[in-house]
Order: C-alpha cells, then structure tokens, then sequence
C-alpha cells in the first residue's frame, strides 16, 4: 500500500512526503475574514470574506490537470526550471515534503544542490497571505540562479469571472510600485478594495501580463519569460492580470537568502480611495508589507498564530491507550470544525465558491463543534442565522457571508431548517451559560423594526413544525428535510428544473417526515428544559405546551412511523411510505434510525434497540453506514435527486458521514459501547489504512465515502467542509469520551469498550479547568455529574 505521508503529533502536522497524492491534499490558511486554500503543491487560491464576491485569486475548477493555479515559485538553475512544491513544473526534486499545521504549510523542495522552503500563512486579523521563501545552498559550489513569484488575479466576482469574458478581458488594471504589484480592476468605478503582491527587497524584473509572462500557448508548467530568464516588466491592460517578481540570485556553498512576499487585500474609505487622480491609496498595503516584510515581523506573526491555535487547541484534550483517537480529538477534529465554521460549505476542491454561501441548517449544526472554543463567535453567528428568520419561523435555506443576508438561490421551505436554530442555541448555552443571548433582539429577514428576542424567535421555529402537521400528525417536509435529495414534492421530467427549488406538487401535499419528527421530539426536549430552567423561567404553561406537542409527535411516531423492525422514512405526497420493508429500494434509511433512537422514541418498548439492529444489519459495510438500503436503481420520479445518483454515492447509498454519528449517538444512548465504537472507527480517517483508496486528505472527515454499491467503495469525496466536522466532535467528546456540558455543569457519561475505557481528558469549561481522569467499569448507564465551579479541579472518576 503506497504511503503518501504520516502524522507528526508532536508538531500538529500532516507531512506529506510524495507530491503525486491520489488526489490534493489541502490546508486552509486565515481564522477570520481572510481566507486561502492551498493544496500540496501550493495550488488554490484566497478571498476576503466571500469566496463568490471577493475572489482575490483565480482558480479553474475542472482543469486538466486539475489544481492548476496558485501561488507558484519557478526556479531557473542553470537550464533546469523546477518548483518547490514540484508543481506546476513537474520537474522531479531530490526532496519533496509538505507539512500541513495548524492555519500554515510549509513545502520544501531541493534540487540539484538548491534547498526552497516556503512557509505559507495568513496571519490572525490581517488580511494577507505571507508567503516566506527561504533558499539555501545545499551544495559545494557557489549557485548563480533566478527566482520567479507568480499569481493570477481574479476580477473579483468568481462568477461572472469565469462567464463574462466580452467585458472582463477589457477591464484589467494594476499599478507598479517598486515594493509591490497592485491589481486594481474596477477599483476606478464603485469598487473600494484592490489586492497587492509585494516583496520585501528590489526586484530584477516583474511581469503583470499573463500573456507575456506564460507565451500564448505555454501552460503554467513552462512561463516564456522564466524559460528564458527574463520578465516582460509589462504593465497588463485589459486581458488577464497577473503578478510576477523576478529575483537573480546567487548563494555560496551553506548560504542561505530569504524573501517574504505579502499577498494582501486592502478596503478603503470611498472618500480616500485615491491619492491623486487614478492612482490608489496604497496606505494600508504598505503598512502590511512593513510589517510582515522583515524576518522579525514575519517571525512574530508567525508566532502569534501559532498561540492563536496553542489556545484553542488547549480547551479539549485526551489522553487515551489510542494514538488514533487522540489525534483526532486533540488536533484534526477540532480544527476541522473551525475550518467548517469558517468556510460553512462555500470553498473546498469540492465547492466552488460560488454556488453556496452559509447554510441555515448547515451553520447552526457547525455551531456543535466550536462553542468550547470560539464562543463569542459562536453567539454572533446565531444572531446573524436568526436575523435570515421569516416571521412565521421558516427561513431562507442560505445566506451571503458578504451582506449576511438571506439569500434566494436555493429559497426556503425545507422543513427541518428552523428546529436547527434550537439546537444551535441550546449547544452554545450549554456550553457558556450565557442565557442572557436569549433576550438579544433580532429582526425577520433582516428588517429594521421587525425586532422581537432570540427566545421569541426559538419560539417560532418550534411553532413552524406544529404548525405544519401532515395527516399522520408528523411534520411536512417542504421541499426536503435534512437530506436535500428527498424531493418528495418536486416530481420532475424535466433536467433544467433543480431538483431543490422545484415543486411541481405543493398544494395539498401530504408528505411527511421521520428525520423531521425525531428532530423535533429531541430538540422539543432540549428546548423544553431550556425554558424550564431556573435562568428561562418561562411561562409554565407554554412549557406544558412544547412538552404536550413533543408527547404527541412520540405517539405519531410510534402509531404510524414504526415499520415493524425500523422507523420509516416518509411518507411521499400520496401518502405512500417511504424507507419501509414494503419497498422495493429504499426500504431502509439511517436518518429516522438516528434520530428517532437519539430521541429514545419509544426506547421503553424497544423500538431503539430493534432500529439500531436493523442498522447493523442492513446499513453497515466495511467503510461505514450507508444511508439507504437498497440503493435505488433508477430514477423515482416521486422521490427527486435520491434516485439521480448512481447506487453507492452521496445520498443514494454513499456512506454519508454527516449522519452516521446520529446512529452511534443513538448506539450511546442505548449504552452499546462496542456498536458504537466499530462504527466511529470506521469512518474516521486516522483508522483507515489504504490512502490511495481513499484519496482524500487522510486527516480530515469527508462529507461522503463511497458506499458497498458503487464502484470504489471507501474512496472517499467531498472532504473538509462538512457537518460530519461538527457531529463527530459532538459524538465522540460528549458521547464517547462522554464529557457532556450542561447548563450547571458538566455530566460525565461515556460509551467506549472497557479495554479503552480509562483516559485522560483536559477540559476548559466556562471559568474553569477540569482535568479529569476516567476509569470506565462497563457498568451500564453509569453517569457522573460535576458542577460548575470557577477554578482549577483535579478529578478521578471511576464510572
Ligand atoms: C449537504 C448539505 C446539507 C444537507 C446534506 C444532505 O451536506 O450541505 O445541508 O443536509 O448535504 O443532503
Ligand atoms: C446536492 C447534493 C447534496 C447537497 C445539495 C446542495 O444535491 O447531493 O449533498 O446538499 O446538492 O444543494
């Protein structure tokens, strides 16, 4: 089995140790508003908050070879031209490694004698990407060699950047200054920010032509100007803008040289956009390069990322018998869900950047993994996804990180987005105590003066279900519930319709929901003791209320959601069941099992353990839960995009790895500890062994991994941006690991094999700081509960 790179602990990093990966493996860069995506081979690109409308870098998704573009460096020895990170040259190296860290990679190549390190980061709080290349001559004899940077702009708008070429290759613009390359398109209409590359030390020669730079028919792979050793200095007008420095060099045997470029996005007053006519206000960009462009600047900003990360990573940690379990929980877990919460579904080498910004549902599931860790943020989101809130509870189904707000792509009317605003809510309160979010006012749809509290709001989501029963007295899905490909009403024949916003059949329509009803019983609960806390004090008579509806969802539930060995799925818009023994495909779904067992929906009679069974049974396979069972087929056309996807991917039988925590919380629940931990295991990539039949990035959760029906199973796809992030957090730390936040305390209630069972966890918590060891016996349900108190605990707890 070919290895392409191992875990180093100790440093945080992934180290990649061969260039060619099955497919790129990426790192992000930026923790606030400016945001980079880099590959191994230093492929990708940057924005500033909005991957669509503030692109800074062009990237060409679907390319041959894909992941072309990026930050590139050439080096040209003798005739030899090759780059560090072996692409776009290809140009085979001595040495290749890349490490990807904590919101920083660093590639070294070495070639002939010529060592290139280049460490690539986006400082906290600034809006630029520090790329530090440091050369050392590894060899015997003095080197004379040139170095070229280079990047291509985007004209800002990712969208019409790639569409609208009539206009786009007219409009062009930049600036050359001796300490930077400025790239001002459309900054002398009603744009007020433009982007800049700069070095910190004279350069031999630049180029800001991509025409002249490349030759009209060379690829990134081999520049005319770097084959022959020279620049353009060519100033771009119109057509594709770029930025290239040219440095010529020469290094003694041991020497070392270093340049720091700055990658930088800069927004201006419209008042002090210029400082004379057509020339732009380069006032903060020269601030950034000063203070970024010495090796002590670079240094301390380095530094100060790296505590950024020490902090946040120093909330959460165990110690167990399991090198795999702790890398995941102490490092790459956690910072995946910062990644997810960061980025939502915007920007991956799976998303665009341009077809979705933040999701209502997604961005409130996000929530689950980063309240222990950034929680301020964490009360600022949910503010900003109630303020997408229509007043009768429904919601856009996504908004614009740019404007915040909701926007109509994909429209509304899924049936499970407004409950997820509970259970956002309820995480972040659990987590801070900080009840008083409750009474922040938030308008509808984001209209001044339409302002009532974030409790009325909670209200109002609870009330969009009940107000929206079918004629089982489940909850109507609307256009689809947390699976987006279970159109129950869109019945279409016609392939320019999305299968997300169409509705063929609405009126009248009848299709109900599992996934929803069980959503709605354990976020009813949650929602239920939140109001009832001393803290809420809600009216007591609306909290009989919320109890008496959660009651009669359980009824419904178990009078018509019971299929005999597992909770349906559905029921479509004829009143047909859906995910039933009945069926002929599709006779079993993972998301009712998981979230009616999360619910303890009829736990009593057991109904929990039969549908967990069930799941065993006919949803495992040796990479994880499918979704469905069997796969379909062909297409449904009552049943919309779920029967669009060949059998074994994404929501058509793909182990969609979002939802199988929702069955090992449920296992959890039920106290199956060795259910639960074969099924972690699974689909947790530090266990998985084969990298090239995986492909992915082997330190990140991926949204789907091909199930048992397609033609690869295990490979995996869609990595990084993904709510599996947040739930496999939520799953394995409160349920696993056990550690459990409430609203007085913590509970301490793990579900792991007992030849695991005794770790260590460190746990920040609100003012306090537990360091607990656990020493787990196998006795069923044994529980613990710590209450909050500021200050520093040292616990053994034997369960
Ligand atoms: C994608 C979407 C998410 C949806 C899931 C299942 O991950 O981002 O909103 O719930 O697919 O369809
Ligand atoms: C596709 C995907 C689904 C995703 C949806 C978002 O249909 O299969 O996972 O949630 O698009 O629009």
């Amino acid at each position: 089995m070919t290895q392409f790179g191992h875990f180093d602990d100790a440093a945080r990093e992934y180290v990649i140790t061969r260039p060619d990966t099955p497919w790129p493996w990426i790192n992000y860069l930026g923790t606030r508003d400016f945001f980079s995506l880099i590959s191994n081979t230093a492929g990708g690109y940057c924005f500033c908050r909005d991957a669509k409308f503030r692109r800074i870098l062009r990237y060409r998704y679907n390319g041959v070879p894909m992941d072309a573009g990026g930050r590139y460096f050439y080096i040209k020895d003798g005739d030899t031209v090759w780059s560090p990170g072996w692409k776009p040259c290809k140009t085979p190296l001595d040495t290749y490694e890349c490490r990807h860290g904590m919101g920083y990679t660093r590639i070294v190549g070495e070639k002939a004698g010529l060592r290139a390190e280049v460490l690539f980061f986006v400082p906290p709080d600034a809006r630029c990407e520090i790329h530090r290349v440091k050369l050392t001559n590894t060899g015997k004899t003095t080197k004379r060699f040139q170095l070229w940077s280079f990047v291509e702009w985007c004209l800002w708008n990712a969208s019409t950047d790639m569409e609208n070429f009539q206009r786009n290759l007219s409009t062009g613009e930049v600036e050359i200054e001796p300490d930077a390359l400025y790239h001002k398109t459309e900054y002398r209409e009603r744009r007020d920010h433009y982007a800049f590359y700069g070095v910190n030390r004279p350069y031999d020669g630049f180029d800001t032509d991509r025409e002249t730079f490349m030759g009209m028919y060379n690829g990134f792979e081999a520049p005319q100007q770097v084959l022959s050793g020279t620049s353009g200095n060519t100033v771009a007008h119109g057509w594709s803008p770029i930025a290239s420095h040219r440095f010529d060099l020469e290094l003694a045997p041991g020497a070392s040289d270093e340049l720091i470029f700055v990658l930088g996005y800069v927004k201006n007053p419209q008042e002090a956009k210029f400082t004379a006519p057509g020339v732009i206000n380069k006032a903060q960009a020269r601030k950034m390069l000063q203070a970024y462009g010495t090796p002590a600047g670079a240094d301390i900003a380095f530094e100060t990322l790296k505590s950024y990360w020490d902090d946040i990573l120093s909330r959460f940690s165990v110690a167990s018998a399991v090198p795999e379990l702790d890398r995941t929980v102490n490092i790459w877990n956690q910072y995946q869900c910062m990644i997810t919460f960061f980025f939502s579904r915007s920007a991956s080498y799976f998303e665009s950047g341009i077809g979705r910004g933040m999701g209502f549902r997604d961005s409130n599931q996000d929530l689950a993994g980063i309240v222990h860790l950034i929680p301020a943020r964490a009360r600022q989101r949910i503010l900003d996804i109630a303020a997408t809130q229509f007043p009768d509870g429904g919601c856009y189904h996504q908004y614009q990180p740019l404007t915040k707000r909701g926007n109509n792509d994909i429209g509304g009317g899924f049936n499970d987005d407004p409950l997820w605003l509970i259970f956002g809510t309820v995480a972040y309160i659990k987590e801070t105590g900080d009840f008083g979010i409750l009474h922040e006012k938030v308008p509808f749809d984001n209209k001044p003066g339409t302002e009532v509290s974030l409790l009325e709001h909670l209200k109002i989501s609870f009330a969009h279900v009940t107000d929206n029963l079918g004629p089982h007295g489940l909850p109507l899905i609307g256009r689809a519930d947390w699976n987006d490909c279970l159109n129950l009403n869109c019945f279409s024949d016609n392939p320019d319709e999305s299968f997300q916003t169409t509705e063929n059949k609405t009126e009248g329509s009848k299709a109900e929901s599992l996934m929803i009803a069980g959503l709605f019983v354990a976020e009813g609960k949650d929602f239920a003791e939140l109001l009832a806390h001393p803290a809420v004090a809600a009216d007591p008579k609306y909290v009989a209320k919320v109890r008496s509806a959660v009651a009669a969802m359980e009824k419904a539930v178990k009078a018509h959601g019971w299929d005999g060995e597992w909770f349906l799925r559905a029921y479509g818009y004829y009143g047909d069941k859906i995910g039933s023994n009945e069926n002929e495909e599709g006779k079993i779904f993972i998301e009712s099992q998981g979230w009616c067992t999360m619910a303890r929906i009829g736990a009593d009679e057991g109904l929990c353990d039969k549908a967990l069974d069930a799941a065993v049974k006919h949803l495992e396979c040796e990479h994880g839960l499918v979704l469905n069972a069997p796969a379909y087929t062909r297409y449904i056309k009552d049943y919309g995009e779920i029967s669009s996807y060949p059998q074994g991917y994404k929501e058509n039988a793909g182990i969609f790895c979002h939802n199988n925590p929702w069955v090992i919380i449920g296992e959890a629940m039920a106290g199956r500890a060795d259910d639960v931990w074969r099924h972690y295991c699974k689909i947790t990539p530090a266990f998985t062994k084969d990298q090239s039949l995986r492909k992915v990035e082997p330190y990140v959760f991926c949204q789907m991994v091909a199930g048992r029906d397609a033609a690869r199973p295990g490979e995996g796809k869609n990595s990084w941006l993904t709510g599996t992030a947040a739930w496999t957090w939520k799953c394995v730390s409160e349920f696993i690991l056990g550690i459990k936040p409430q609203y007085d305390g913590l509970l301490i209630e793990p579900c792991i094999p007992v030849a695991y069972g005794t770790y260590k966890v460190h746990r920040r918590f609100r003012d306090a700081e537990y360091d607990l060891t656990i020493r787990c016996t196998g006795k069923p349900g044994a529980s613990h509960f710590i209450p909050y108190i500021p200050g520093h605990h040292t616990l053994d707890i034997e369960l």
